[in-house]
């Protein structure tokens, strides 16, 4: 077996059960047509994202990187209407281009982005006594995973899901002499989380359109 099967399926999963979904694929085109990094999840692991979070009954989603806001509509579509997902972005210019595409997708009234390094977001969140969170999904640079993590905690209460993006890194994190500070960022996040006894969590390996990757998941105990 080669690894276009893994594409191949990915795509069709695609076309089952995200078909046409014009919000999603104008914000799928802008990434593309403004030169910001296609470094978003995919159709597939966004659909995934969503079921997550309804799964959770999720009124309050905190979210950790938004880029173009391809992950964020997903999940801004999980919450009732008068929900609130929070992202933490520390670009400008990705989140002028997902406000616009936020509100294009009719979802800007559940939405806010608050500009910065996501680590100061977080602890301006804490400090404020924010609402606890029932869905957190951190998707932003890998060397802080574990800081992003032990933050997201404080946000959160008994029942919180937390998901985290992008924590196989093809196996990289196997390797516990490596210099890609990504991985060990990661290797540092997934110890840290399955040494916390506030969660039980673990981790799901993905294949397909995207490189060999995982997802890890917790629920705050
Ligand atoms: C992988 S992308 C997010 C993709 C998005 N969740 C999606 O799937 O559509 C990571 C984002 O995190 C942002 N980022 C990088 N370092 C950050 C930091 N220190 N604080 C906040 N955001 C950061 C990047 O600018 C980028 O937009």
């Amino acid at each position: 077996m080669n690894d276009s099967v893994f594409t191949e399926v990915d795509q069709y999963i695609h076309r089952l059960f995200v078909p046409d979904d014009e919000a999603l694929n104008k914000t799928m085109l802008s990434i593309k047509e403004t030169g910001i990094p296609s470094i978003s999840v995919s159709f597939t692991q966004g659909k995934m994202l969503f079921l997550l979070a309804k799964m959770s009954r999720a009124t309050r989603i905190l979210e950790v990187g938004t880029l173009a806001g391809f992950s964020t509509i997903f999940l801004a579509r999980a919450l009732p209407d008068n929900g609130e997902l929070v992202s933490l972005e520390l670009e400008q210019k990705h989140a002028d281009i997902a406000s616009k595409n936020i509100a294009g997708a009719g979802l800007a009234h559940k939405v806010k982005i608050l500009v910065g390094p996501a680590g100061d977001s977080l602890d301006q969140l804490i400090s404020e006594g924010a609402q606890p969170f029932d869905f957190i999904f951190i998707d932003a640079d890998k060397p802080p995973y574990a800081e992003y993590f032990e933050k997201a905690l404080k946000l959160s209460v008994s029942g919180t899901v937390i998901v985290a993006d992008n924590v196989v890194r093809e196996g990289r994190i196997l390797d516990t002499e490596t210099k890609d500070e990504d991985a060990a960022g990661i290797a540092r996040f997934n110890k840290l989380l399955a040494e916390t006894p506030e969660v039980d969590a673990s981790i799901l390996q993905t294949v397909g359109e995207k490189m060999h990757d995982g997802i890890a998941i917790a629920i705050v105990k």
